[in-house]
Parts: C-alpha cells; sequence; structure tokens
C-alpha cells in the first residue's frame, strides 16, 4: 500500500492514509494506550505480525466503507462487567454531529470488527470476532464478549475498514463467591457541558479503579446558555432543547467528544444509569415537566432511551421498546460487593405538591407512594435478601436520607427526592433492618454537591438506630466551579444530626472497599471554569463492617474551612434555574 500520510483533525486523532499495520500502531500511540519504549520496538520490521498475531484483523475487509473522517471520535468503552464477560461499545461517527444524526455514516450496515488482549500490546489476543453496526442503532455497536477469565484486565479494539479504534482498558469481575480482599471503584454524575470542564474525568482516568458508577445526569437537554451556571458558562450547547433522536444523538455526541470523558471511559468499564436530565428536567414515569401530550413526551423518552442505549456500554437486555427501557440490574463483585443499580425515574409517582420543595403533606406521605415502581422494589428486596456480599450498594440518583431545608420546627423536603416518597423509603428500610441485610451503602448524584449521611429508620428520632449509610457525590461540572461551604450548607448540616458532612465543588467520590471498611474520599478539584485544575481528597468517611452510618477518617472539619461564597449552587437555586430553562427553551421552540 502507498506512502504515509497524517493528519491531525481538531480532536487529537490522527487520521493517516497509507500502510494499515503503520497507521493502527500510530493511531494507538497517539492515544496513549502504548508509551513511547514499547512503540519504537514495535515500529520495526514485524511489528505487524507482533501486534496482530493471527487475529481476524489480518484478513481483508471486503468493500471496506469509505469514511469522510476518522470513525472512532467518540472513542470506546465498555461496561456491565461479568466474571466471564464485559460489554464492549464504539460507535462509529465520522461526522458526529452531522445535523440528520448519522455521523456521517450511509443508511447500510458496516461491519466492525473487535479484539481482546490479554496485554496492552495485543500480542496475546484472546477473544475476536466481527459485529454489524446498523444505521436503526448510529452505527453503534455492543459486543457482549463472553469466555474471559475472571478478575482480570483486558485490553480492546476495534477496526471498521482500514481504521482501528483507540485501545480501551476493562476489566471483569471476580468469580461469583470469591473472597476478594480489595475493591476500588469511582462514582459519578451531573456533566453539564456547558457549566464546566471535565477535568475531574482526567483525574479519574489516572486512578486505579476496578469500575465506574455513573449516577445520573450524563447530559443535558438544554438549548444553548438556557441553563447558566452561577459562575457562567463555559461552552455551548450544539442546537436548541432536544426533542428528537437526531437531536438526542447530537447531544450524547457532543458530550463524548470531550477528551477528558473519553479518557475515563477507555480506561475502566462502566455501570450507568440515569436520571432526569437524559429525557428531561423531573420527569416523572410519562409525566412530562412541560407542555408537552403525554403521547408527545413519550415519543420524546423513546428518543431519549434510545440515543441513551446508543451511546452507552449496556447489554441486549437494555436494548428499548418503544418508550420502555430495562436499566435496574445488579453486579456482584465476589463476596465483597453487590450493586442494585436503579432506575427511579421510569416507573416513579408523580412529585406530590408540585415537585418543589415542600413540608410534609398527605400525598408525599401515602403509604403506596413508589419511586422504583412495583416490579423494581420487588426485584431489589429479593436481591437484598439473597445477597452473600459484605457491602450491598444502592447505585441510584436522588438523595435518599431525609435533608430538612426548614428552619427550626418546620420541615421543607425536596419532593423529588426519596423524601417525597416515603412509602418507597420506609419500605426499604425496614426490611434492610428486619433481615439485617448486610452493611447497606447508598451512593446517589442528582445535588451538583458532597454529603454523608446515616440512615436511619426514623431521621425525626434521634433514639432512631442506624441502618445504613448514604454517599452522596458531587456533579463533574454541572453548577460551576462552587466552593467549599457556605452559611446555607452549614444550617442544613446543623438541622439534619443525621447529615455528616457537606461540600460543593466539583469533582467525584473514589470508593476503596475491604471486608472491614468501605471508604469514600471526595475527589474535589477548586474550579472547572478552567482546564487543567488540580485534584485533591477533601475528606474521607468510612461505614465499617457491622457499624452503619459514616464516619469521618480524614478531612479539615467542615467549619473550620467555611467561607460565605454565593458560588455554591444550592437545591432551590439549581430548581429554579432550571425552571427557568425549561420555560426560555419551550419559547425558543
Ligand atoms: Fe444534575
Amino acid at each position: 500500500m502507498g506512502s504515509t500520510k497524517a493528519v491531525e483533525n481538531g480532536d487529537g486523532f490522527v487520521s493517516i492514509s497509507g500502510n494499515w499495520e503503520k497507521r493502527r500502531i500510530e493511531t494507538t500511540n497517539r492515544l496513549g494506550s502504548i508509551d513511547r519504549r514499547t512503540f519504537m520496538k514495535l515500529s520495526g520490521a514485524g511489528a505487524a505480525a507482533l501486534i496482530f498475531g493471527t487475529g481476524p484483523f489480518t484478513e481483508r475487509v471486503v468493500a471496506a466503507p469509505n469514511f469522510s473522517g476518522y470513525p472512532f471520535k467518540l472513542g470506546v468503552a465498555s461496561g456491565d462487567p461479568l466474571p466471564d464477560g464485559v460489554v464492549l461499545w464504539t460507535r462509529l461517527a465520522p461526522e458526529p454531529l452531522a445535523e440528520d444524526g448519522r455521523g456521517g455514516m450511509p443508511q447500510e450496515s458496516v461491519a466492525v470488527r473487535w479484539q481482546v488482549a490479554a496485554d496492552e500490546n495485543f500480542g496475546r489476543i484472546v477473544r475476536w470476532g466481527t459485529v454489524n453496526s446498523q444505521p436503526e442503532l448510529a452505527h453503534s455497536v455492543h459486543v457482549e464478549v463472553g469466555g474471559l477469565r475472571p478478575h482480570r484486565p483486558y485490553f480492546y479494539r476495534f477496526k471498521a475498514g482500514s481504521e482501528i479504534s483507540p485501545v480501551g482498558k476493562t476489566k471483569t469481575t471476580p468469580a461469583l463467591g470469591a473472597a476478594i480482599p480489595r475493591m476500588r471503584f469511582s462514582f459519578a454524575s451531573c456533566q453539564m457541558y456547558e457549566h464546566g470542564y471535565y477535568t475531574a474525568y482526567w483525574h479519574m482516568a489516572q486512578e486505579d479503579l476496578d469500575l465506574v458508577v455513573h449516577l445520573g445526569d450524563y447530559i443535558y437537554e438544554y438549548g444553548p446558555n438556557e441553563y447558566v451556571a452561577l459562575t457562567g458558562n463555559v461552552r455551548t450547547h450544539n442546537g436548541p432543547k432536544i426533542f428528537s433522536l437526531p437531536e438526542y444523538r447530537n447531544r450524547h455526541a457532543l458530550y463524548r467528544r470531550d477528551r477528558d470523558l473519553r479518557a475515563a471511559h477507555a480506561a475502566f468499564p462502566w455501570v450507568v444509569t440515569w436520571d432526569d436530565h437524559e429525557v428531561q428536567n423531573n420527569y416523572t414515569d410519562e409525566l412530562p415537566e412541560g407542555e408537552l401530550t403525554t403521547e408527545e413526551f413519550l415519543q420524546r423518552r423513546a428518543a431519549a432511551y434510545q440515543a441513551y442505549y446508543e451511546h452507552m456500554p449496556l447489554r441486549r437486555s437494555s436494548v428499548p421498546k418503544g418508550p420502555d427501557m430495562l436499566l435496574y440490574r445488579r453486579l456482584t463483585y465476589g463476596n465483597l460487593a453487590e450493586f442494585n443499580v436503579l432506575d427511579t425515574r421510569q416507573y416513579r409517582d408523580d412529585q406530590a405538591a408540585g415537585g418543589g420543595l415542600d413540608p410534609p403533606n398527605p400525598e408525599q406521605q401515602g403509604p403506596s407512594r413508589t419511586i422504583t415502581g412495583e416490579a423494581q422494589e420487588r426485584w431489589l428486596l429479593d436481591g437484598l435478601a439473597g445477597s452473600g456480599a459484605r457491602w450491598n450498594v444502592l447505585a441510584q440518583q436522588v438523595f435518599f436520607a431525609q435533608r430538612d431545608f426548614g428552619v427550626g420546627d418546620d420541615q421543607l423536603l425536596s419532593m423529588d427526592a426519596w423524601d417525597g416518597y416515603l412509602g418507597s423509603r420506609n419500605r426499604i428500610l425496614g426490611f434492610i433492618a428486619e433481615r439485617n441485610i448486610s452493611n447497606p451503602v447508598v451512593i446517589t448524584g442528582d445535588v451538583h454537591n458532597n454529603w454523608a449521611a446515616d440512615l436511619k429508620i426514623d431521621f425525626n428520632d434521634p433514639g432512631s438506630p442506624k441502618v445504613g449509610t448514604e454517599f452522596v457525590g458531587t456533579s463533574i461540572s454541572s453548577g460551576g466551579d462552587g466552593a467549599d461551604t457556605d452559611l446555607r450548607a452549614q444550617s442544613i448540616v446543623a438541622e439534619n444530626p443525621h447529615i455528616k458532612f457537606f461540600n460543593g465543588q466539583r469533582g467525584y467520590v473514589r470508593c476503596i472497599l475491604s471486608p472491614e471498611s468501605f471508604r469514600a474520599d471526595y475527589r474535589v478539584l477548586p474550579y472547572v471554569s478552567q482546564r487543567g485544575a488540580p485534584i485533591h481528597t477533601r475528606a474521607s468517611f468510612v461505614a465499617a463492617d457491622g457499624q452503619p452510618g459514616a464516619q469521618q477518617v480524614s478531612g479539615e472539619p467542615i467549619f473550620g474551612t467555611a467561607r460565605a461564597s454565593r458560588a455554591i449552587e444550592s437545591d432551590p437555586e439549581r430548581l429554579e434555574a432550571q425552571r427557568r430553562a425549561d420555560r426560555g427553551s419551550r419559547s425558543s421552540r
């Protein structure tokens, strides 16, 4: 084949025409998966054979597609690991933001080859195959690889036509019931693109993790500058508020074009669930929060769910059926941890009292109220009862512990959180206490701030026993720079003795599990309005085995570092800003 010519596009990818063995090496090296020494070694004669062995990539592709640009601009991802396999994801999109939502791809299927190797140089390829990427699913690929060994790292990549994807790293889970001394994962949520850079993901990609859990608000549905951070917006959404499938696809593509986000996807397997903004602010089941009819909203929900599936490393069990998509599922990590990944949006009752911050009310207190729906609740309780894991994690969206915003005896509670669904929370906490479920830990997103809390049967009774622990993670970018704390946050902590910690900066929570403890390190950045912020651990909390509740083990005392700042997006401000954004977009549509 002809000479080699490298062309750098705006994303930092290298498109090269010419010898494809050479291209593969350079593309891989460019993306940092192979160090320079390895690259030099592999660049010599025989490099192709060394790297690709006798795997399927040595075959010629018949009728190779002619891409208008590098087709792997959205990167690679893996997810939902099992002891013997994992889902591998990519999407062919040489023009990720093409207006028709097809990513610059033709209306025909394109073969995509994939490889899984035990080493990052692809010297030992252990699984490979070919899948057809179809226009109906935006040429996304979801390969459910099997036959892998438990608790091992693996490397993977794709090839379409003569183009090679970046290399991703993933990891299988331990064998069922295996005794595991340690597990490390991070959880993240809320990445409003306009509010800040994804520096947190760059730092996350440098960590040593088994897994990443995403708890929702992966995209935001708003048009440009409709939802404005307190510190101002630093980037701009591509087009008005999204309703149609092409618009949802292009919003996901815009987010996934971010290098730092791609790096975190390529570094670890992810387990994802959504919250509301993947569809629409504060929606519940089939009820929109705007002026759409239910029928129009269900069309919108179907488009949003499909685009979500297309862009996430999910299994076939999550393929959407019209406006329905099964997302709640379970992941077991040896005998150490079991993750119950919840969907608290698709099946919930409508918010009580209009869905804001409200005093306790008969609707909210109705014993039959549900935030999970009946089937998911049964599935959750059955799973908890049958679990053999030391730590039983509920990976979910909205604040689980009671959080009283009122002063003194006047309670004000968020009707969008579990506080608005007392029936659900009481049934789950009651079950946990009655069955003596081993070490329940709830991990939460949504509120764009860090919190830690004890879970109690009766939050209003200081004598009520602790039955679990909740770690609430801040946003990746939503809310802008933030600040450590402010007077309003301090008053909420004071008002709620079971709440142990607040921090209002951006970042993620890194969790380190052992049989003895579940440690949460609150990793925070001083700013996201510029690139390149450093990261540090603001505080660490543990839940000890058999001792529910969040105990601080390090970090500066919260009141010692308090500074009165208006840069923290509080819940009332978040709700009001999003309400404004909802209104703004309606008039522009
Ligand atoms: Fe959010």
